[in-house]
């Protein structure tokens, strides 16, 4: 059976038994709704450490005004069954008061990564992110954490953060688990109509094109103009940015000379999707 542990105390109390006895953690942070994306990095981190907690925490703090916050969905019971056939061994399920208790006051913001790619078109979302984060690596002090490379500018920000402030944690990414088609496991395309759904995989197709096309140093600039054009007229828009980015700094390039990642962010109806590949 999965350990459900309410609050920092618990948590950090099964964290030293563990260690008492020798025994290594793993974190994998997730706002549930649980798919095989999630429980690639729960078998990544089995792989990795002797203990698996996953969290469970839907981030107020990382949603916009506009955004799916209220609508996110809670599917709490099917998450731990889920866990429970995966083997994990704990979750951990704060409530809001636990993260955030009155006089809240500290936000951690990571510069430079976020002026690019999602940060000007979610404000505040990465901040929220690396907060949260952030406590989560500080309450658990796991020897590993897990993130998505599905959320590839998430995994910079939080490498980055940690990195800076010295939290005593690898942060390990793991590749983008995909349907047969090529659309990437999100919580989010439980929102898709059956007519969206079959739009959706157009996304992934796009991405593979400018990889392709981008990929011996050719200018990125009319792949990019292509690949637009072909998401638009698949229906999606609007498209908030496709972009061929430097895969540490994130910053956009021209032409690729050295490790490079293509990003988009497009609307599908009133669902926003992402996802990248690498060059
Ligand atoms: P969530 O969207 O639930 O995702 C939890 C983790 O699963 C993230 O690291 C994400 O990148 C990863 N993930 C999602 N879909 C994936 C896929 N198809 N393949 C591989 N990994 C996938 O990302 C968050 O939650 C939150 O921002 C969080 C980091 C938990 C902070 O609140």
């Amino acid at each position: 059976a999965v350990l459900r542990l309410g609050d920092v105390a618990a948590l950090r109390a099964q964290v030293r038994a563990w260690r008492n006895a020798g025994e290594t953690v793993a974190l994998v942070p997730t706002m549930g709704a649980l798919h095989e994306g999630h429980l690639a990095l729960v078998r990544q981190a089995q792989a990795r450490c002797r203990r698996v907690v996953v969290s469970i925490f839907v981030n107020p703090t990382q949603f916009g005004p506009n955004e799916d916050f209220s609508r996110y969905p809670r599917v709490l019971e099917d998450d731990i069954a889920l866990l429970a056939e995966t083997g994990a061994d704990a979750a951990y399920l704060p409530d809001v008061a636990t993260m955030y208790p009155p006089g809240f006051a500290t936000t951690v913001t990571v510069e430079g990564l976020t002026d690019v790619l999602c940060g000007p078109v979610r404000p505040g979302h990465f901040a929220g992110v690396a907060t949260v984060v952030t406590k989560l690596l500080l309450q658990a002090l796991p020897d590993v954490a897990l993130f998505g490379e599905k959320d590839f500018q998430q995994l910079q920000v939080i490498r980055r953060a940690a990195r800076d402030l010295d939290v005593p944690v690898a942060i390990e990414g793991v590749p983008t688990v995909r349907e047969a088609d090529g659309l990437a496991l999100s919580s989010r395309n439980r929102y898709l109509s059956d007519e969206e759904r079959r739009a959706a995989p157009t996304i992934h197709a796009v991405l593979q094109r400018v990889a392709a096309a981008v990929r011996g140093g050719a200018a990125t600039a009319p792949a990019l103009a292509e690949g637009r054009a072909a998401l638009e007229a698949a229906g999606f828009g609007p498209v908030q940015y496709l972009s061929v980015n430097d895969a540490e700094s994130l910053a956009p390039l021209e032409r690729v000379a050295g490790p490079a990642r293509v990003l988009v962010a497009a609307y599908l109806g009133r669902t926003r999707l992402i996802d990248n590949v690498a060059v």
